[in-house]
């Protein structure tokens, strides 16, 4: 007899801000859509997957199965990186880092303008996302660019900052001037859960 296995099933949290707390940098609509909408169908989309390859698993028919692993990576790396960037900005944000990621940064990218251009480059180049990560292969910090929610990821990475530069972040308000959304941005990033998810990387692989 084959065992139901327990499948996770995961939930969208609220913003951890008001709808229109970003304005005017990033608009309560873009918000409402982007959260209510594009971030649900990711989580919709990741349950989805886990409940086709538990019943593959029980059928013993894996025909589906292969579809459903490439939309766990897709969704739940979706999933995750909304939820980082959520967190990663705030209406109390706009500053600069400070503390142990901010030494981190300055000693692996010589500098924090170096990191944030970039960082920049990134951005205006990505399909999908810009994350500084904290390699724990190489264990110093590097800037990633990801399409979609998961190509171009570096294994071993721990994602400590994202900005999302899929167009449903910020066609609406800035249309194709992708670089205004960018700066946009720094005018709200928060680095208070950035440094804690570094402190937690470093005491996890250092
Ligand atoms: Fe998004």
């Amino acid at each position: 007899m084959i065992r139901r296995l327990h499948i996770m099933s995961y939930e969208l949290d609220p913003l951890p801000y008001e709808y229109d707390a970003l304005e005017p940098h990033i608009s309560e609509q873009v918000l409402t859509w982007h959260h209510d909408t594009h971030h649900q169908g990711y989580v919709n989309g990741w349950n989805a997957a886990e409940e086709t390859l538990a019943d593959n698993r029980e059928a013993g028919e894996f025909g589906s199965s292969a579809g459903a692993l490439r939309n766990v990576t897709h969704n739940g790396s979706g999933h995750i990186l909304h939820d980082l960037f959520w967190q990663n900005m705030s209406p109390e944000g706009g500053d600069e880092p400070e503390g142990a990621l901010a030494e981190r940064i300055a000693e692996d990218f010589g500098s924090y303008e170096a990191w944030k251009g970039e960082f920049e480059a990134a951005a205006g180049a990505a399909g999908g996302w810009a994350l500084l990560v904290y390699d724990s292969f190489s264990n110093q910090l590097r800037n990633v660019v990801v399409d979609k929610h998961d190509q171009g990821a570096l294994w071993g990475s721990h994602p400590i900052l994202a900005l999302d530069v899929w167009e449903h972040s910020y066609y609406h308000d800035y249309g194709p001037a992708r670089g205004d959304f960018v700066s946009a941005f720094f005018e709200v990033v928060d680095w208070e859960e950035p440094s804690a998810r570094y402190d937690q990387a470093v005491e996890l692989f250092e």
